[in-house]
């Protein structure tokens, strides 16, 4: 049996990623909120894993027990500002705790700004759907920035604006519950603007800064690559739901199938590309499905799928959104923001997660500037319109209780973040069925 250990470059970040809406609890001032109470969700998010509570302390000592280096956190608006003309200083005096507490414990912290959450007030404002939010974002930022930057150099501003307008546009799945492709498009072009406000006045608090957002990117393949139709949808299904914000950053036109939005102030804002990769699309054309673009998006037959069905342990799409994300900008640092699987029972997590680091470090060999890795999640959390029925932590959570559980992938991750690497021992161990591919001997 061969053996072998694939080593990635020094100071490579190994973190995780949570989101305050999934984690905190009790926030009670925000959209989501709102769509729990009115029964959209299968549960409601009630304490979440109770970090609001108290409990990011214990958590982070599991981060740092098993030897992560740095861990993405968002900070909540809602909390932050309850109102337009209202500071919370004590929710801020938290978030600048829990950062401390990061640092303390020798963890480097990414905080994002927006993740999927508005406050109510905004919503009574028009939301994203107008441009009025720009300047309310750039206010909000200037003070969050203001208070954490003695913490923190590296910033997401907003997590997958994509996801966010197409579930809250198209979909239906999130607040406020539309269709309107049009309108996904123009909420997307104003969280552009929002962004790059963020982007400039972060630099100017603080010139040192490291600024992103967090793109979904979903690769796409067509169901039977023979068929026009399917090759057609799937270049829609491709454009419709990667390629809007990548475009108005290298041009300052926002571009969908649907239309085309200029925003000039756009181009060129960020410092690392985020990438958040989950699984592939296999995409089929179905006239009856205007909603989903006319076309069916599945796993195919003998897809390695979590219990849930809802990822597919896919690692040649991770490495092929890397190559993606260094020829659309070659000059830009990657960070892999979020890659995960739902899996309560730790069945396939083992080997989605070593698949996915050997993806990553193959891409790596190429000199593709690969930064960092943040696994989703590092404990159960709460997983918006699918309430608490998928759990992607490396910590089980019993909510009932809040009592932790290390799944064995927390080993397996703990094993990859002390070797800065993947080694042939590790795959043995945790995942033996994908010995043969990972290290043919
Ligand atoms: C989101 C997370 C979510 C995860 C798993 C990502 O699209 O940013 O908030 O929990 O996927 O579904």
């Amino acid at each position: 049996m061969p053996s072998a250990t694939f080593h990635f470059p020094k100071g490579f970040l190994w973190g995780t990623a949570t989101a305050s809406h999934q984690v905190e609890g009790r926030n009670t001032n925000n959209n989501w909120y709102k769509w729990e109470q009115e029964g959209h969700t299968t549960h409601k998010s009630g304490n979440a894993s109770d970090w609001w509570g108290g409990r990011w302390k214990e958590d982070f000592d599991r981060a740092a027990e098993t030897s992560q280096n740095a861990h993405r956190l968002s900070v909540e608006w809602s909390r932050i500002q309850p109102a337009p003309d209202r500071w919370d200083e004590d929710a801020l005096e938290r978030y600048r705790s829990m950062l401390r507490g990061l640092r303390d414990r020798g963890i480097t912290p990414m905080v994002t700004l927006h993740h999927f959450t508005d406050p109510l007030w905004l919503g009574v404002l028009g939301g994203w759907e107008t441009q009025a939010v720009v300047p309310l974002f750039e206010k909000y930022a200037r003070k969050v920035v203001g208070a954490l930057k003695e913490y923190c150099t590296l910033w997401c501003t907003i997590n997958e604006p994509n996801v966010y307008a197409l579930e809250g546009y198209l979909r239906g799945n999130f607040p406020p519950g539309k269709s309107d492709l049009k309108l996904s498009l123009v909420v997307q072009s104003n969280m552009a603007r929002a962004h790059a406000a963020a982007y400039r006045l972060i630099h100017e608090l603080q010139p040192e800064s490291r600024v992103g957002y967090a793109l979904h990117f979903r690769p796409q393949e067509s169901f039977r690559p023979w068929f026009p139709l399917d090759r057609l949808m799937r270049n829609i299904k491709f454009e419709a739901i990667n390629m809007a914000f990548p475009s108005a950053i290298s041009t300052g036109i926002m571009r969908s199938p649907v239309g085309r939005i200029q925003v000039p102030e756009v181009k060129g804002t960020q410092d690392f590309m985020g990438l958040n990769y989950y699984s592939v699309d296999t995409v089929a054309f179905d006239l009856r499905i205007p909603q989903e673009l006319f076309s069916h998006s599945f796993f195919p037959e003998g897809s390695d799928l979590a219990d849930a069905g809802m990822n597919s342990n896919t690692p040649e799409g991770f490495f092929w959104a890397i190559k993606w994300a260094v020829r659309t900008y070659p000059a830009l640092p990657i960070i892999i923001t979020e890659n995960g699987i739902e899996d309560i029972t730790d069945r396939i997590r083992p080997r989605y997660l070593a698949e996915h680091v050997h993806a990553m470090w193959r891409a790596v060999n190429f000199n593709w500037p690969v930064k960092g890795y943040f696994h989703w999640s590092l404990v159960d959390n709460f997983e918006w319109e699918r309430g608490w029925t998928q759990r992607f932590g490396l910590w089980a959570i019993d909510i009932e209780t809040q009592k932790r559980t290390r799944r064995p992938s927390a080993d397996l991750y703990a094993a990859i973040c002390k070797e800065n690497g993947l080694s042939s021992a590790m795959v043995e161990k945790y995942c033996p069925e994908v010995f043969e591919k990972l290290f043919p001997g």
